[in-house]
């Protein structure tokens, strides 16, 4: 069996970012084994006992990291609902895997803390996620402090939470023994972290004979408690900056700006698709968004030019049964005036049946929550039996 999990905070509405450096990975992993077209397929066949190995898929809405920066409490249960719709919507099935919300599974939080007492702190503040979400809500806190009285310096609009929050996710991700973690190239030094947090768990707690007596007692099987997870990050799939998947959809940038990441969190919503902007929005904000001076043809990797990267990057990812050539030879030559319409109508096309397919899970709020209480009770049974052996390896009294 292998495990595959990921997740998406539900913080505002999901956006092209999110769903062509993630959730679309997952669909393809789903649907045919591999991660990406042209990957190497994780369905390979057991050399020995000629088995194929079982994917299961766990898809998380993560809520809990979602309050790690504020959220308003009369919003957050239906963001947490609509991302849910909105994985179904973008094909994941939940005959084939399981969809659930983070918080509904208490042994995330649970592990998490007892994640938080072996973690460094100097290893969290390395994070390059933490220092730039830490300088922005400080600089918001000042902003808001009529006294001054919070510096931006000083951290003191910044919960702890949000210091911890890699924690949580490798929490999430070892409850369940992933071993491959789909997500977008930002989340590359959190999963580096979590393989860290697991060596250091199981070499310090489950080794020796007092950790095989413990094991023992408690009936829980004496081998290292985690398993490694592995980042499986989407290869440009046609023309990123290099083959590693660095670029290409792995890292889709702002319309504003094609040298920052497309975020949730960039105060314009002109910087970013939303994946249920109606086809207006879309064809305004692709008219709108930021291009560059060259008159004719949009090239590829030319580094003075992201932005008709990005736009390429995008045009073709909406197009996946077009290759790279085809698209080349239909944009070479073209001025901007003429690819935008283009690049519109092919984003346009492509979101149009999720959002037909999420107007219709959302109108069906019974179907909705049936699957994610059988995806929290699959959820629920996994991390249980794994947060019981953390507890075990760390020598807490387990109840009988
Ligand atoms: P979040 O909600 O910020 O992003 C969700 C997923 O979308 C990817 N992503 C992008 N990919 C390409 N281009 C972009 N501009 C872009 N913006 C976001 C992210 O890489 C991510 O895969 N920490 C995670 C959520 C999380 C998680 C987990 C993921 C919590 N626990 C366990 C995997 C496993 C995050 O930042 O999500």
């Amino acid at each position: 069996t292998r495990r595959i999990l990921s997740g998406v905070q539900p913080t505002g509405s999901l956006h092209l970012g999110n769903y062509l450096g993630a959730i679309k990975q997952w669909v393809e992993f789903q649907n045919t084994g591999k991660f990406f077209p042209g990957a190497r397929d994780e369905n390979e066949v057991d050399g020995d006992n000629n088995n194929t190995i079982i994917n299961e898929n766990f898809f998380c809405v993560v809520d809990l990291h979602a309050i790690t920066v504020p959220q308003d409490p009369s919003q957050l249960e239906e963001s947490t609902l609509a991302s849910a719709a909105l994985y179904i919507a973008s094909g994941i099935d939940p005959t084939k895997s399981k969809i659930f919300v983070q918080s509904h599974v208490s042994a995330h939080a649970e592990l998490a803390w007892l994640l938080n007492c072996v973690t460094p702190m100097n290893w969290l503040e390395r994070m390059i996620q933490y220092k730039d979400k830490a300088k922005k809500a400080a600089k918001v806190a000042a902003e808001a402090s009529d006294d001054g009285s919070a510096s931006s310096s000083n951290n003191s609009g910044v919960g702890v939470g949000l210091f911890t929050y890699p924690v949580l996710m490798a929490a999430d991700i070892l409850l369940y023994q992933a071993d491959r973690v789909p997500v977008g190239e930002d989340q590359r030094q959190h999963l580096e972290l979590a393989r860290d947090i697991v060596r250091r768990f199981n070499s310090e707690y489950c080794r020796g004979n007092q950790y095989k007596n413990r094991c023992k007692k408690a009936g829980v099987p004496s081998r290292p408690v985690f398993t490694e997870p592995e980042a499986m990050i989407v290869s440009a799939p046609s023309g990123g900056e290099d083959e590693d998947g660095i670029g290409g959809v792995a890292r889709v940038m702002s319309l504003t700006e094609g040298t920052s990441k497309m975020s949730k969190s960039d105060p314009s919503d002109y910087s970013r698709i939303n994946i249920l902007d109606p086809p207006d929005v879309i064809r305004d904000k692709i008219k709108k968004c930021k291009t560059d001076s060259y008159t004719t043809g949009i090239e590829w990797n030319n580094p003075d030019r992201p932005e008709a990267t990005n736009l390429l990057n995008i045009y073709a990812a909406v197009q996946p049964h077009r290759t790279k050539e085809d698209i080349l030879t239909e944009v070479t030559g073209m001025k901007w005036g003429t690819f935008k319409p283009l690049l519109a109508e092919a984003i346009v096309n492509h979101l149009e049946p999720i959002q037909t397919k999420y107007a219709a899970v959302r109108a069906d709020e019974t179907y909705l929550r049936s699957v994610l209480k059988e995806g929290a009770d699959a959820a629920e049974a996994i991390a249980q039996t794994t947060l019981k052996a953390a507890k075990v390896a760390m020598g807490f009294s387990v109840p009988k």
